[in-house]
């Protein structure tokens, strides 16, 4: 059997460029790419708006729940961007979602397990067909068990969060990179510890290590990658 089109699954630590990486190979590909955590972090912006995180940061968990049916999440495509914006209930939330504010929660937010079984549900909806690129953090364990190629990103802390500091600098934002080299750890620690779904690479996931590669290298890896194994799914 000869399957054209196949689901990449894309998993890994916080701020490893996963998305700039997903993005282009489904550009590449002429594959959709969803990206995960942009559902968390639109609900987690939902979770704020809504006064739904008390003081100390802990989140309404009980009215979070009672709520969830509330809270509409799609994606729509920009044509000024060519990318696809995130939407929360009808409005257009892409920049919002990107702020320290929201790093902050999202860990605590996306660890309660009906707010995963809501994103869960829709993912699975989105990538029915074939044809995707999807990345977060429990895709090729959780969402898409099957997928036909998983590879699981990684890169030193430091190089991350400068990466970051860096992205965030060039939209004007105003983040020490102190901020956010403890933003990166916390969420490391809470992704990977959470009951539900943890973060953790597939026993069939390729590891990924960019730590010392541009994007360009790591596509021409990808491109070695994919041929093989759509080599392997055509025999
Ligand atoms: O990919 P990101 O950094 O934008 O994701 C934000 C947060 O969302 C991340 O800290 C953990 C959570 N997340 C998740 O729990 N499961 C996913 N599939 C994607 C993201």
């Amino acid at each position: 059997m000869t399957k054209n089109k196949i689901t990449i699954a894309i998993d890994g630590y916080s701020s490893t460029g996963k998305s700039s990486f997903s993005k282009a190979i489904a550009k590449r590909l002429g594959y959709i790419y969803v990206d995960t955590g942009a559902m968390y972090r639109a609900v987690t912006l939902y979770c704020i708006d809504n006064g739904l995180i008390g003081e100390g940061g802990f989140p309404d968990t009980p009215e979070i729940i009672r709520r969830l049916s509330e809270i509409k999440i799609s994606f729509a495509y920009n044509n000024e961007t060519g990318k696809s914006d995130t939407m929360l209930n009808g409005v257009n939330v892409e920049t919002d979602i990107r702020g320290i504010e929201v790093s902050q929660y999202v860990s605590s937010i996306s660890a309660i397990p009906e707010v995963r079984g809501q994103m869960v549900e829709l993912q699975r909806e989105m990538g029915k067909h074939g044809g995707l690129v999807m990345d977060g953090r429990d895709i090729g364990t959780v969402v898409f068990p099957n997928a036909d190629l998983k590879i699981f990103m990684t890169a030193d802390p430091r190089v991350r969060a400068i990466r970051r500091f860096k992205e965030l600098e060039a939209k004007g934002k105003n983040v020490s990179l102190k901020e956010i080299e403890k933003n990166i750890s916390h969420r490391d620690y809470e992704d990977s510890h959470r009951t539900t779904s943890p973060l953790r690479r597939a026993e069939d996931a390729v590891v990924l290590d960019n730590s010392n590669m541009t994007l360009e290298e790591q596509l021409q890896w990808f491109d070695l990658l994919f041929s093989k194994v759509v080599g392997a799914t055509k025999q």
